[in-house]
């Protein structure tokens, strides 16, 4: 694809020696930093016809939030019904191609509701089992983002008429060709609670038997392992009124991305799943929520985002860490 934002020369560059970006660059770049590219494109153009091709096998995480198959049309324009679920599921090859043999494909979904009705659609649901079974790929683990400063939805059963309470979580399933692909729960151990803070200035437990059967020993859970191992319920609030994307876009009188990700979400898989200067790859960008986390985690990145306005809004994310600008007008 041509376009006249884009550049493809992207020689004054100066990638780190260890870049995989050395060398040809990937078409259709709309901006670079030293970490990542971000590409204007639709993913399933770019990723078959050739353009990354000199990434397969070697992305070790695919993070992606892709377009939600919605009552209403979001701005972007999504599929619906079962045509939505045949379309996210032709994605699986193109994913599999990319991926390094112990790489994995992290895929975040929200509910959705039967239109006029006050009954939760199953389409997210099927759209990840069709996902997964169709490409072979195993299941490593479901996660829960609950996200506590969610407005009240479906406003019609849950505000007016009080038959619902308030939706306020995300799926993210975590799926992999390889039943153990590269991980790593060290790397994302959260603080202890107060509690066990407690419990480990004290030196001693509450031992004995447990209503669950489990018989547990004075010293059981008293060793200091460096925080807390998390569980697949990931808590973020996702209010960032302030941050330097969404003070770049007023500024500049950019669209905000309406279905933005915290960016804590992204760092937590990343931090999990790859290692400094493995690759990230986010097929469904937006406002490259997932380039920024990973450039900050010094992994690489290219995210893929078939709309200009919310490209053109992402490189708030970046500041002075781009290194080519397609987009000099902004
Ligand atoms: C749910 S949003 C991603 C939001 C992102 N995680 C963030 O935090 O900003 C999905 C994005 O996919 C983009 N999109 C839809 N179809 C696409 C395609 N075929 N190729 C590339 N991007 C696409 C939409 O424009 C939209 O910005």
């Amino acid at each position: 694809m041509q376009n006249n934002i884009l550049k493809n020369n992207i020689d004054e560059v100066a990638p780190p020696l260890s870049s995989p970006f050395l060398g040809r660059p990937p078409a259709n770049v709309a901006y670079s930093t030293r970490q990542g590219r971000m590409l204007l494109g639709k993913s399933d153009e770019l990723l078959g016809d050739g353009s990354l091709s000199r990434f397969e096998g070697k992305v070790n995480l695919i993070f992606t939030s892709p377009p939600f198959p919605l009552n209403r049309k979001k701005r972007y324009g999504n599929e619906t019904g079962d045509s939505y679920i045949q379309w996210l599921s032709a994605f699986g090859p193109f994913f599999k191609k990319m991926l390094a043999p112990n790489g994995s494909i992290v895929i975040e979904m929200g509910n959705s509701w039967e239109p006029g009705a006050p009954v939760m659609s199953t389409l997210a649901l099927r759209a990840l089992l069709e996902f997964q079974a169709k490409n072979e790929l195993h299941l490593c683990q479901e996660f829960i983002w609950q996200n506590p400063a969610r407005l009240p939805s479906p406003a019609q059963w849950v505000n007016i008429e009080r038959i619902r309470v308030k939706d306020s979580f995300t799926k993210l399933w975590w799926m992999s060709p390889n039943q153990r692909p590269k991980a790593n729960n060290q790397h994302v151990l959260q603080e202890y609670s107060k509690a066990m803070k407690e419990l480990l200035k004290k030196g001693s437990y509450n031992s004995g038997k447990r209503p669950s059967e489990h018989n547990i020993s004075k010293t059981a859970f008293l060793r200091d392992n460096g925080g807390a191992i998390p569980s697949n319920v990931l808590t973020y609030a996702n209010t960032q009124s302030a941050d330097a994307y969404q003070t770049y876009c007023r500024e500049n009188k950019l669209q905000l991305h309406p279905a933005r990700m915290p960016s804590e979400l992204a760092k937590f898989f990343i931090k999990f799943l790859t290692e400094p200067d493995d690759i990230v790859l986010d097929p469904f960008g937006g406002s490259n929520t997932t380039g920024a986390a990973a450039e900050e985690l010094e992994r690489f990145w290219i995210s893929i985002e078939a709309s200009e306005d919310y490209i053109k809004g992402s490189r708030g994310r970046f500041g002075d860490r781009i290194t080519q600008d397609s987009f000099p007008e902004v």
